[in-house]
C-alpha cells in the first residue's frame, strides 16, 4: 500500500490530538488509499520532543523546523504551533513541496493568510485546516440536512462558544493572553470554530458588528504551560488579547446571526453550541453532548411538534459505520481521525478537502473585521 509519511510540528494539545489521529485512522478505516507514516515529530526542546516521540509513536525527532521540511522522506507537514509561527511555517513547508494541514486560526492576520493562501496555490500542494468541529458525525448530518431543504429559508445562525479556564485571576499569562503570539484571545481561539460552522452550514458572511472586553488585564506570568493549563509565577504582566468577544452578521443570503466566545463562562467548559432556525424548522447541536441534534420540523403532524433528538450513532450517519454499533458514542478525538482520513484520501487520489486555507482565510477575513469593528465601533463589510 501506498505510504504517506507526516512529519509533525508542536507536541503538546494539538500535538497529541493529531498524533493519536495518524495511529487511530488505519484501525477504523482499513480501506485508506494511503497509509500515514508518522516519520517525524519536530519541537524545539530535544527531551520534551523524546518524550512525546516515544509517548505519542513517531519514529524520529527533530529540533529544527528547516531540518524538518528539508527532509525527502517527508509527504505531508503537520502543524500543532501557536498562531504566530503557523504563516512562517506553512509557506516554508509549501516551498519544500510538502501537503499541508494546519491548525486553526491560520494566522495573525488577513495579510498573513493571504501570503499562505498564494503559497500553497503556487506550490501546487494539498492543503487543509484543523477546524475539525465539521467532523463530528452529528454537524455532518446538520450539513446534510440543511441541504436536503430540512429547515427550508435560513434566518437565524446563533453560535454560543463557551469556557471558564481563566476566569480565575490568578491563572497564568500563558501564550492565548498574549496578543503577538496569539493574535487575539477568545475569538481567534473560539469564535473562529464558530465563524468556520457558519460559513460551513448557512453560508458567506456580508458585514458584522462587535464588542469586546478583557475583563483581567494583569496576571502572573506563566512558569509552565501546555493546552489550557498552566503554573503561575510571582511576577506580573499584561493581557493583550480579548477575555470575551460577542458579535452579531449579516449574512450575504439574508440570514442574520449571532456569536458570543468567551473564556469566562463561569461552569462551561468547551460549550461550542450552534442553533439555526429556519422557515421549516431548526436544528440544535453542542459539543458537550457532541452526538445529539436537536431537530424541530414544522412538517411534523402539528399536535406531535416539538424539538426531537437524534443520537448520531447510526451506521449511516457520516463517518460512524467506521466506529462502533448504534448508541456507542464516540469523542473529541474521533473528529480529527476523521479528519486525517478525509486529508489522506484526498492527498492519495488527488481530490478536493474542505476547509482548506481559502476556509482559513475566508475565517480570518471575518475574525480581523470583527476587531476592526470593536476598535471602530461601527459595521464592518468583509471583502469579497
Ligand atoms: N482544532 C482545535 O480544536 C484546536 C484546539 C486547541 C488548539 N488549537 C490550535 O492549535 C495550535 C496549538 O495549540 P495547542 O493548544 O496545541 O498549544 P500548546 O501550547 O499545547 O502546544 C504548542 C506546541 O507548539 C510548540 N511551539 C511553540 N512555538 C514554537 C515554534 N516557534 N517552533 C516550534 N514549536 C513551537 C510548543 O513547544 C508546543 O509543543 C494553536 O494554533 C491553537 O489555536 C486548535
Amino acid at each position: 500500500m501506498k505510504q504517506l509519511n507526516v512529519g509533525l510540528v508542536g507536541y503538546k494539545f494539538m500535538g497529541k490530538a493529531h498524533s493519536n489521529a495518524y495511529r487511530s485512522v488505519p484501525l477504523f478505516f482499513p480501506d485508506l488509499p494511503a497509509m500515514p507514516v508518522m516519520k517525524a515529530i519536530c519541537g524545539r526542546d530535544q527531551v520534551g520532543v523524546e518524550q512525546a516521540a516515544a509517548q505519542f509513536g513517531w519514529e524520529s525527532t527533530e529540533t529544527d523546523f528547516g531540518a524538518l521540511i528539508a527532509r525527502d522522506d517527508i509527504d505531508i507537514i503537520d502543524i500543532g504551533t501557536p498562531n504566530n509561527v503557523h504563516c512562517e511555517q506553512v509557506i516554508q513547508a509549501a516551498e519544500a513541496g510538502k501537503q499541508i494541514a494546519c491548525e486553526k486560526p491560520i494566522g495573525m492576520t488577513v495579510a498573513e493568510a493571504r501570503g499562505m493562501v498564494d503559497a500553497v496555490t503556487k506550490a501546487g500542494v494539498k492543503h487543509t485546516v484543523w477546524f475539525n468541529y465539521r467532523r463530528v458525525p452529528a454537524v455532518a448530518l446538520i450539513k446534510q440536512m440543511i441541504d436536503e431543504g430540512k429547515l427550508g429559508q435560513i434566518y437565524h445562525f446563533r453560535g454560543t462558544y463557551l469556557q471558564d479556564w481563566i476566569v480565575d485571576p490568578d491563572f497564568p499569562l500563558v501564550w492565548r493572553l498574549r496578543d503577538e503570539i496569539a493574535g487575539s484571545g477568545a475569538h481567534g481561539d473560539l469564535a473562529a470554530h464558530l465563524i468556520d460552522l457558519a460559513r460551513y452550514l448557512v453560508g458567506e458572511f456580508d458585514e458584522v458588528v462587535g464588542m469586546d472586553k478583557t475583563f483581567i488585564k494583569e496576571r502572573p506570568l506563566e512558569l509552565e504551560a501546555t493546552g489550557l493549563s498552566g503554573t503561575a509565577s510571582s511576577q506580573k504582566g499584561e493581557v493583550t488579547v480579548d477575555d470575551a468577544m460577542l458579535f452579531l452578521t449579516h449574512f450575504k443570503n439574508g440570514a442574520v446571526g449571532s456569536f458570543e466566545a468567551t473564556r469566562f463562562a463561569t461552569g462551561r467548559k468547551n460549550y461550542n453550541r450552534i442553533e439555526i432556525n429556519g422557515s421549516k424548522g431548526s436544528l440544535a447541536w453542542c459539543f458537550e453532548d457532541m452526538n445529539q441534534v436537536q431537530f424541530f420540523s414544522k412538517e411534523d403532524d402539528a399536535r406531535h411538534q416539538g424539538f426531537r433528538t437524534i443520537l448520531a450513532t447510526e451506521s449511516d450517519h457520516p463517518y460512524v459505520g467506521a466506529y462502533w454499533p448504534p448508541g456507542h458514542i464516540i469523542g473529541y478525538e474521533h473528529t480529527f481521525i476523521n479528519q486525517v482520513r478525509d486529508f489522506v484520501t484526498a492527498v492519495a487520489n488527488d481530490t478536493e478537502i474542505a476547509p482548506d486555507m481559502v476556509d482559513g482565510l475566508r475565517c480570518q477575513e471575518v475574525l480581523e473585521a470583527v476587531t476592526t469593528s470593536c476598535r471602530e465601533r461601527s459595521w464592518i463589510k468583509i471583502p469579497g
